[in-house]
């Protein structure tokens, strides 16, 4: 049976990438702490969600562990070790408003968390895909110079551009205009692409933006993040 660890497993992507993978019969350990419901009060508490997931759906195991807790994290995955086939970290503060507040929490949830787990994923399972969810916000202003042409419902990449069928990790990110949540998140994400590039791991980032479903616990400062993401 295939073991998938996937962090933040209680928050809007994680519990859906729980839920497909325990479609396919997988194994998951989830990490989650409910760190939301201190970042944005109780409305925000993924706590329903988790218990949801506890109760049915099948394969899922939970760990009540927090991503900055590097010994407890490296104990979870020496545990399960070579069983581990792949990691979707998704464990995060995820607000701009929020992390000017507290810089020091954003970043070490954002940057330090995710070293945590590529630490333990190169010392005990370093052929797993490591799949970080990154943001386009590492992006800074670079999007604003991309070549669009105005479409009747859409804005649309220049026909022919290198970043028509989607834009890779290859594309530039922005030094001169970022946020404080933009520079957590970029130290994540380029410590996800040393790792890969470095130590020859698998590991990927997923630039999204402003992503919403059905499991989204929203808050009113989350819903200004999105309108101004
Ligand atoms: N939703 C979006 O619009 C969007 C857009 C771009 C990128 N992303 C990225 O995708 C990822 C997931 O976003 P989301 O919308 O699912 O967020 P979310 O807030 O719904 O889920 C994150 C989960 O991680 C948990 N968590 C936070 N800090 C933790 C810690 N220190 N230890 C353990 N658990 C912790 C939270 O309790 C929460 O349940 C984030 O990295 C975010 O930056 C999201």
């Amino acid at each position: 049976m295939r073991t998938i660890i996937v962090t933040g497993s209680a928050g809007l992507i994680g519990s859906e990438t729980v839920k497909r993978f325990s479609q396919d019969g997988a194994h998951i350990v989830g990490i989650d702490n409910d760190l939301r419901a201190q970042f944005f009060g109780a409305e925000a508490s993924t706590k329903k969600t988790r218990d949801n997931l506890i109760a049915n759906v099948r394969g899922y195991e939970h760990h009540n562990i927090d991503i900055r807790d590097a010994p407890a994290v490296t104990e979870l995955f020496k545990q399960h070790g070579g069983k581990i086939d792949a990691i979707v970290h998704t464990a995060s503060q995820p607000s701009h408003d929020w992390a000017a507040r507290d810089p020091q929490t954003d970043f070490t949830v954002n940057a330090n968390g995710t070293l945590n787990l590529l630490e333990a994923a190169r010392n005990f399972c370093p052929e797993a895909p490591f799949v970080f969810t990154s943001t386009n916000k590492v992006y800074g202003d670079t999007p604003n110079r991309l070549p669009l042409r105005e479409l009747e419902k859409r804005w649309e990449i220049e026909t022919g551009h290198e970043y028509e069928p989607g834009i890779s990790e290859t594309m530039s990110i922005d030094y001169t205009k970022h946020s404080l949540f933009g520079a957590s998140k970029t130290a994540a994400d380029l410590l996800v692409q040393e790792y890969g590039r470095y130590f020859g791991m698998p590991t990927v980032c997923f630039r999204g933006g402003c992503l919403t479903g059905p499991a989204h616990a929203g808050t009113e400062s989350c819903t200004a993040f999105s309108l101004i993401s």
